[in-house]
């Protein structure tokens, strides 16, 4: 079996891939957000898709999105062929794509709202974390894909805070040393105020003991 990043020799599978989404979605009875051929052909032919097959054979896909400028990476879409499950084949496919987000885009956090059990399994081993949903991108575009999911109703009601989605979330090392150097950096700012602070504390009773003694001295050069 063959696990690629895509290219243009994949977009013969893009119809087959484009209806096994469609049917899978219907035997769940779970609403998806709809991708049309012409954007399946446009992650494939960008090379921002995952593609496996085995002797010519479709067996299985995933592709990126990116919202919030960047901010976010979603690997989304992934399917594998009914007649290839249960074979290690979606872990391999998520471990390619979610390799390939992070080259591509290696400051952003990745993450995934599903329902399946497989993807929360997968996602947990690849480190990601259960999150709620205000951790996630806020990007408009993102959430208007939950329009056609049977739950939007559900996700409205509950001001789209949470759903029967669970949200899962990889946070980056460097997303995660850049969070603690702002932090650390505001603590040091925090400190050398205080800092500041104390010392001119300290040097006040100085000053106003110099101030004193100059006066005196004034003083007394006056009496002189
Ligand atoms: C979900 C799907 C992608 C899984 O593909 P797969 O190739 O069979 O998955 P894998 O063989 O790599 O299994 C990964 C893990 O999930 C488990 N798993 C697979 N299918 C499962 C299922 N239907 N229910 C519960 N666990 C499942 C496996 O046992 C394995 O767990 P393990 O690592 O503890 O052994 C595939 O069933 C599919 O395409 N379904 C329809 C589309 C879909 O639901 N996509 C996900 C949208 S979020």
């Amino acid at each position: 079996m063959e696990i690629e990043v895509s290219s243009c020799e994949h977009l013969m599978y893009v119809s087959e891939i484009q209806q096994e989404m469609y049917d899978s979605a219907q035997r769940r009875g779970t609403g998806i957000a709809k991708r049309s051929i012409e954007y399946l052909s446009k992650k494939i032919s960008e090379g921002n898709a995952v593609v496996a097959t085995e002797n010519g054979e479709w067996v299985g896909f995933c592709y990126i999105e990116t919202w919030s400028h960047g901010q976010f990476v979603a690997n989304s879409g992934l399917i594998v062929s009914p007649k290839f499950r249960n074979r290690g084949v979606a872990t391999l496919i998520k471990n390619r794509v979610f390799q390939l987000s992070r080259e591509k885009y290696p400051t952003a956090k990745v993450f995934g709202l599903t329902t399946g059990l497989a993807v929360m399994k997968i996602n947990s081993d690849l480190g990601y974390k259960p999150v709620i949903y205000s951790e996630l991108t806020q990007d408009e575009e993102f959430w208007n894909g939950c329009k056609n999911c049977v739950n939007y109703e559900i996700l409205m009601m509950k001001e789209r805070k949470n759903c029967l989605c669970t949200a899962m979330l990889f946070v980056p090392d460097n997303k995660i040393d850049k969070e603690a150097e702002n932090i650390q950096s505001k603590e040091k700012e925090s400190s050398e105020v205080s800092r500041a602070e104390e010392k001119s504390a300290e040097e006040l009773p100085l000053i106003m003991n110099n101030n004193k003694k100059n006066t005196d001295e004034k003083e007394s050069s006056l009496s002189v």
